[in-house]
């Protein structure tokens, strides 16, 4: 069973894509009785004949027991201009719901979406103290598909011909898209690319949300399929390898935080 915390348009696109690929009971959780509701029933309707999945929507933590994943969406609001907009009042939303979860389904896996997204991930973390491989922040397989989709793009072919695009780092405007294991056509893409496309290519990268952000208020699809990606390999202990928020403790020199790091995704 998967549960998801907040139905919004990413909760309600991760529950969609879920339900219309049979992949397991999906609860949906919102603070608004009436709007969980709603949305359960309309994608109810998505559910193929052949499925037995079943998607129910509560403002009652209590019907999230015994998830195996439950996916953490819920925010305070919309971000303006920066993922950091949101960071007082989503610190305060994540504490609360970190207390839920761990009180009402603490064996589950957690898989966190909201911004600002690695300190998000940290004080949820920091909240439930569970161990690291428990709580994952999804962006790093968001952000890299946005990297592969640029490269394509830049090198004039398809993005299946780009592999081993990851993006490492903060889910913001530092975050680092790894161009040396990048490859095209299974050459490396630095073979085909000046410094000044280098440069470029990483700008728009970093940038990628804010050009979605010039033309409509939501980034929805990239996100609800990658979270999803993540959802499956844990529970049909599927192996995957992305870049995602956990907490480092002696990695890269690096202690007491969360960021993108490349991790293996299985059931555990
Ligand atoms: C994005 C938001 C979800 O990068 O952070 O699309």
């Amino acid at each position: 069973m998967i549960s998801i915390i907040g139905s919004g348009k990413v909760g309600s696109a991760i529950a969609f894509l879920m339900a219309t690929t049979s992949l397991d009971d999906i609860v949906l959780v919102n603070r608004s009785k009436e709007k969980a509701l709603g949305t359960a029933l309309d994608i109810s309707n998505s559910v193929s004949v052949n499925s037995p999945v079943s998607v129910v929507g509560t403002d009652d933590y209590s019907k999230i027991k015994n998830s195996d994943v439950v996916i953490i969406s819920a925010s305070a609001g919309n971000s303006g201009t920066s993922r950091m907009d949101l960071l007082e009042q989503n610190v305060i939303l994540i504490k609360d719901i970190a207390k839920k979860i761990k009180q009402h389904s603490p064996d589950s896996k957690v898989l966190i979406v909201t911004n600002p997204l690695d300190i998000i991930t940290y004080v949820f973390q920091k909240e439930v103290s569970y161990p690291k491989e428990k709580v994952i922040g999804i962006a790093g397989n968001l952000d890299s598909s946005r990297f592969r989709y640029i490269l394509a793009k830049e090198l004039n072919t398809n993005v299946d011909k780009i592999t081993n695009a990851l993006v490492l780092g903060e889910h913001g405007d530092t975050m680092v898209p790894i161009f040396s294991h990048a490859r095209y056509n299974d050459k490396p893409v630095l073979d085909f690319l000046s410094t000044t496309q280098v440069q470029q290519i990483t700008d728009n990268v970093r940038n990628y949300w804010k050009e979605i952000r010039k033309y409509q208020v939501f980034s929805v699809f990239g996100i609800a399929k990658n979270t999803t990606d993540v959802a499956r390999a844990i529970l049909k202990d599927e192996k995957l390898s992305i870049s995602a928020s956990v907490l480092v403790d002696g990695q890269y020199g690096l202690s007491d935080l969360c960021l993108g790091v490349p991790i293996k995704i299985n059931k555990n």
